[in-house]
């Protein structure tokens, strides 16, 4: 027997403490959480994205009455953008959450199945996901999505070896 160990490490930042460079998707993120279609949770996430190739494109939570058919915020960002730009990497992403008519002061996380599905577009274009979850009190940085899922299921288990 023998033990492994996965660790990793994350930034903290306050908002105003943030590096320029994700002023942008930040103020993207919020404003895509102005369009999510929350009724059942009346919880409204935003998402922005940014590709190898310059380009910004945002998700929302998007419900349903059916509430596995709805999608959250990430997924509807990265589907955007792969659905727009398929030859571009996702390098950049942000989340923000709204609840109450306001910005949480401490970030969501992905969801399981986010993370899954941004796991599989880093492995897809070769490529890390820096993902900053937004929170009017503190957000958090991680240099990849692959952080988040340690010991992951992707294409290559399906190999068999
Ligand atoms: N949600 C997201 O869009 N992203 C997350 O990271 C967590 C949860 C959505 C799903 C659902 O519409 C609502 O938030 C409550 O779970």
């Amino acid at each position: 027997m023998s033990l492994s160990q996965v660790t990793f490490t994350y930034e903290k930042f306050s908002p105003e403490s943030l590096p320029q460079e994700w002023s942008a998707l930040v103020s993207a993120a919020k404003d895509a959480a102005e369009h999510a279609y929350s009724p059942y949770s009346r919880f409204s996430v935003g998402a922005a994205v940014l590709t190898d190739g310059g380009h910004v494109e945002i998700g929302s939570n998007q419900e349903n009455a059916a509430y596995p058919s709805g999608l959250c915020a990430e997924r509807v960002a990265v589907f955007h953008a792969n659905a727009k730009h398929s030859a571009e990497a996702v390098t950049k992403l942000v989340i923000v959450a709204k609840s109450g008519g306001v910005f949480t002061d401490s970030p969501i996380t992905p969801c399981g199945s986010c993370r899954q599905v941004l796991c599989e577009t880093e492995q897809r274009f070769g490529a890390k996901m820096q993902i900053l979850m937004y929170g009017s009190r503190e957000c958090y940085l991680v240099e990849s999505a692959s952080c988040l899922l340690p010991l992951s299921f992707g294409s290559e288990s399906l190999g068999g070896k």
